[in-house]
């Protein structure tokens, strides 16, 4: 994207993840890199920029410990913070990463008064409340990637199963990005297909228990990878890139993201994830996408432990 500017902020696995999802894809002209740890941020931004010749487009990869490197940003991604360990929910990170975002977010809006701000940060919902009372942005500017990533491990599981391209299944995880999320099964499709009515050759491919277990792998997908390997970050960051590319290009394209809510399904002051609009302004609209009663009732489940969570932090 012709003069965009992304600022990454946070130099750990996630954010240099996203660094190079960003890079590889020609999400931004120009990507900075900023985290406290200044020898850490420079050298993986050295290491980044060695690369540029290979990357999809002319890409500057800039950035170190001052601050100052995020000035001007189109978009500013953050994923600083303290990350989940093994046995960690997401949800036991949420006091000390929202004292984190009390000293960040004044700091990035004097430098970056314009951008667009999108939480990558666990537990990623409960910050976006946090953030967005911090800067009193419109809920529209400041939102958080939420189930992006898990409905992009359950289109994947889908495909496989299925045998059919990743980008033929339509289907999506909301509500918090987090235990108690779960897959819109009532609207799943694969092409025009409703997914429980998918055959191949000998019956149906989906059946009541294999949905089942396959939302429970979503939901346990993060766990699996942090004990085997302490963090998940790939994946995370690809997903980052995909919803910057939306922002920068004015796409106007659907994906889960996570906003603070304004009476959608009854729900207030509580960020989840639902499918919604993103462009160039951030969160468009937040989709009134039909669900069936046990969904409802899911989604309500998912609001009531945020909003548990976001009280107990006095938000
Ligand atoms: C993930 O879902 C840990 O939130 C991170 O990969």
């Amino acid at each position: 994207m012709p003069g965009s500017k992304l600022a990454i902020v946070g130099a750990g696995s996630v954010g240099t993840s996203l660094a190079y999802a960003a890079l590889i894809r020609g999400s931004a002209s120009n990507i900075a890199l900023f985290d406290v740890n200044s020898g850490k941020a420079e050298a993986e931004v050295l290491d980044l920029a060695h690369g540029t010749q290979f990357a999809a487009g002319a890409t500057s990869v800039t950035g170190g410990g001052d601050i100052g490197v995020t000035e001007g940003a189109d978009v500013v991604v953050i994923t600083a913070g303290a990350k989940q360990e093994p046995g960690q929910t997401r949800l036991d990170l949420a006091g000390t990463n929202v004292r984190i975002l009390e000293q960040l977010m004044p700091k990035l809006l004097e430098r970056a008064p314009d951008a667009v701000y999108v939480l990558v940060t666990n537990p990623c919902d409960v910050l976006t409340v946090a953030a967005r009372q911090i800067t009193g942005l419109p809920a529209g500017r400041i939102f958080s990637s939420g189930t992006v990533l898990d409905t992009s491990r359950l289109r994947w599981l889908l495909a496989r199963h299925a045998g059919v391209s990743v980008a033929s299944v339509h289907a999506s995880m909301v509500g918090e990005h987090g235990d108690t999320e779960f897959p819109v099964w009532s609207g799943a499709r694969i092409g025009p297909v409703p997914i429980r009515e998918w055959t191949s050759g000998s019956g149906r491919t989906f059946t009541q228990e294999h949905l089942t277990d396959t939302a429970r792998e979503v939901t346990q997908a993060a766990y699996k990878v942090i004990a085997g390997k302490g963090a998940t970050n790939y994946a995370i960051g690809l997903s980052g890139a995909r919803i910057v590319e939306a922002l920068l290009r004015d796409e106007n394209a659907v994906l889960p993201v996570s906003t603070v809510l304004d009476g959608q399904y009854g729900i207030s002051g509580v960020a989840l994830s639902l499918p919604s609009i993103v462009g160039r302004q951030g969160v468009l609209r937040v989709l009134d996408t039909p669900m069936d009663q046990d969904e409802l009732a899911a989604l309500q489940h998912s609001a009531d432990t945020l909003r548990n969570t976001l009280s107990t932090l006095g938000l």
